[in-house]
């Protein structure tokens, strides 16, 4: 069997995380590259066995008709390369997350997408760690008796951290979707950030099966000691009448349930382990269509249209229902509305990493 064709656009840290990983299974190969940057562009040809290269994703989608177009840029650049995709008529569209910065365009890009039949997933590939697997083992094994809650905290900023964090609870919640989302948000520091964000941004969602949804991502949100690296601060779980289960990015996996006690293990997020299976199911879903990738846009978007909901709450105030029936910008209601009020941080190294005084 040919393997599938990529195109891989941003050829950054996640682009060329992407095309290494496309290019090591045999099932696709990277016949083509796009950076502006010409140097970066040169240097990743010569790792990638020399595919072609150019500085215009739509010219080079047209030209190559790769049946994956993937793209990995900022998260301002989408709808671009979601035309680019569809006019080189690819079959699967690879992105990287957030979904979109507002929901005028997450429901712009969706529209596109399912207008032309096109399938597309979006990167929340930590789920692959073993720790995170262990973690939503123990919830779908009934082992924590009725979820109630699912939970996630990061002291990395929103637009960087809160789509892994709602993605990953909606993964343990069965991907049952939002009803309503309510937030608050504090400081302006990283709103003119490459991933803008309010500094703190905490709340709450109400999910259809009945389940609560908490959340809390940036300065304000809690340290976990027990981890080391300040991205990988991240608790994630779900806590049941009979139990609790969660994992920490960089910490392992924790839980007590009624039937087995206090049980832990390791496990610490890596792009090296969490690259290969994610690529895989890409392949696994472009030859079988019932075989729908875990990451695909639909569940991608339960989450984003969360965190877009929790955004417009934190500016507007009251409960945000969902789904969301009309577009926003989301980015302009927090610049607008974000109280010059600076944020106060959990502990010091959030200080530092948030470049405050
Ligand atoms: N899933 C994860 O675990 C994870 C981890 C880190 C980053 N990310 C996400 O990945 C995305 C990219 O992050 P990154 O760290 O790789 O960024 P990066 O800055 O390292 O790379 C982005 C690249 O895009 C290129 N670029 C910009 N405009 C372009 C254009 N018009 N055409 C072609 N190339 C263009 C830049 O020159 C740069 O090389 C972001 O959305 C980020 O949130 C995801």
């Amino acid at each position: 069997m040919n393997p599938y064709t990529v195109l891989v656009v941003g050829m950054g840290k996640r682009g060329m995380h992407h095309a290494t990983s496309f290019n090591a299974n045999p099932r696709f190969k990277v016949t083509g590259i796009c950076d502006i940057d010409p140097a970066r562009l040169e240097a990743a040809a010569a790792k990638l066995g020399g595919p072609r290269t150019g500085t215009d994703a739509a010219a080079l989608a047209r030209e190559l008709k790769p049946d994956v177009f993937c793209f990995c840029t900022m998260p301002h650049l989408r709808t671009p390369f979601i035309q680019a995709a569809l006019a080189g008529g690819s079959r699967l569209v690879a992105f990287e997350k957030p979904v979109a910065l507002t929901s005028a365009e997450a429901l712009s890009i969706r529209a596109a997408l399912r207008a032309a039949g096109v399938k597309a997933v979006v990167s929340h590939q930590h789920r692959y760690g073993p720790h995170y697997q262990k973690v939503k083992e123990i919830v779908a094994s009934g082992a924590l008796g009725r979820v109630h809650t699912v939970y996630g905290t990061a002291t990395g900023w929103m637009t960087h951290m809160l789509s892994h964090l709602i993605d990953y609870t909606c993964w343990f919640n069965d991907y049952s979707p939002g009803t309503w989302a309510m937030a608050q948000a504090a400081g302006r520091v990283k709103l003119a950030d490459n991933h803008p964000s309010p500094d703190y941004i905490g709340g709450f969602v109400q999910f259809a099966n009945g389940v609560r949804g908490v959340y809390e991502c940036g300065a304000g949100a809690p340290d976990q000691p027990e981890v080391g690296k300040w991205w990988g601060k991240n608790r994630i779980g779900a806590q049941g009448t009979e139990g609790f289960a969660e994992v920490l990015t960089n910490g392992g996996w924790r839980a007590v349930t009624k039937s087995g006690g206090f049980q832990s293990g390791d496990g610490a997020m890596s792009y090296d382990a969490d690259m290969p299976p994610y690529i895989q199911g890409m392949a696994d879903w472009l030859d079988n269509d019932a075989r729908v990738h875990p990451c695909n846009l639909d569940h991608a978007l339960i989450g984003a249209e969360i965190m877009l909901a929790m955004q417009r709450s934190a500016a507007e105030g009251g409960q945000v229902d969902l789904p969301l029936t009309a577009g926003a910008d989301e980015q302009a209601l927090l610049k607008g509305r974000l109280s010059d009020r600076p944020v106060r941080v959990s502990f010091e190294q959030n200080r530092k990493e948030f470049g405050l005084p």
